[in-house]
């Protein structure tokens, strides 16, 4: 029987893996889920209704309740949201909810691209590739920081650091599923590649295991 070919790409912020992960999935035709934008939504629904972001409760039934295609990136993607989404990540039972979400987007034929900081470890341990994005803390910093100003936002550099530093640390400690590389995950550091550089290699250990696929 015929089954989904699953791409697994994990790691910090700002490593570059959301741009990578939707040029494979349009390369491939395989769908793709950034389960980032996932735990951005159920924080937002905190913050919307002015709930503390230790309300577990509150942040569970937000994270059952979610439809995983309903989520809009324009509301999602501001730093608020993301420096609360890494609070809320931190409890089990929203992880359990969204875990099996994303479970079932990524078994559904024909396959799916799906980045975020477990994927490879926890929700699709059995994926086809998987792969770990990183760059230096500085490098992902200075490019957040001019992603900001060319949407014509205001940023400090030193702030911008400090809070990628923070979230590292934040999500890389816990104690359910921190971000690390899985045993089996390619290592790709763009910390001196453009996304293109980043795209190629990328595609080649992914033929690579496909060939490996269709043989068995
Ligand atoms: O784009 P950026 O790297 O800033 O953040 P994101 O991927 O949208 O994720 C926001 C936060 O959600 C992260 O800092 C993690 O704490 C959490 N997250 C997670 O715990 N597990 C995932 N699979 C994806 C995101």
């Amino acid at each position: 029987m015929k089954r989904p070919f699953v791409i697994a790409i994990d790691g910090p912020a700002a490593s570059g893996k959301g741009t990578l992960a939707r040029r494979l999935a349009a390369a491939y035709g395989l769908t793709h889920l950034d389960t980032g934008l996932s735990y951005r939504a159920v924080a937002h629904v905190l913050l919307r209704h002015g709930l503390p972001l230790e309300n577990a409760s509150a942040a569970e039934t937000a994270a059952r309740q979610l439809d995983l295609s309903g989520l809009d990136r324009a509301t999602l993607s501001t730093h608020e949201v993301g420096e609360a989404a890494s609070k809320i990540a931190v409890m089990p039972g929203v992880r359990r909810a969204l875990v099996e979400k994303q479970r079932e987007f990524a078994n559904t034929l024909p396959g799916a691209v799906l980045d975020g900081r477990d994927i490879g470890t926890v929700v699709c341990p059995d994926a086809d590739v998987k792969l770990y994005v990183t760059a230096a803390a500085r490098v992902r910093a200075e490019r957040r920081f001019r992603e900001i100003l060319a949407g014509g936002g205001e940023a400090e550099y030193a702030e911008i650091l400090a809070d990628i530093e923070r979230r590292d640390a934040r999500d890389m400690g816990r104690a359910d599923s921190p971000l690390k590389p899985a045993a089996d995950a390619h290592l790709l550091d763009t910390s001196q590649m453009d996304i293109e550089t980043a795209f190629l290699a990328s595609k080649k250990l992914i033929d690579e295991a496909f060939a490996a696929k269709n043989k068995t």
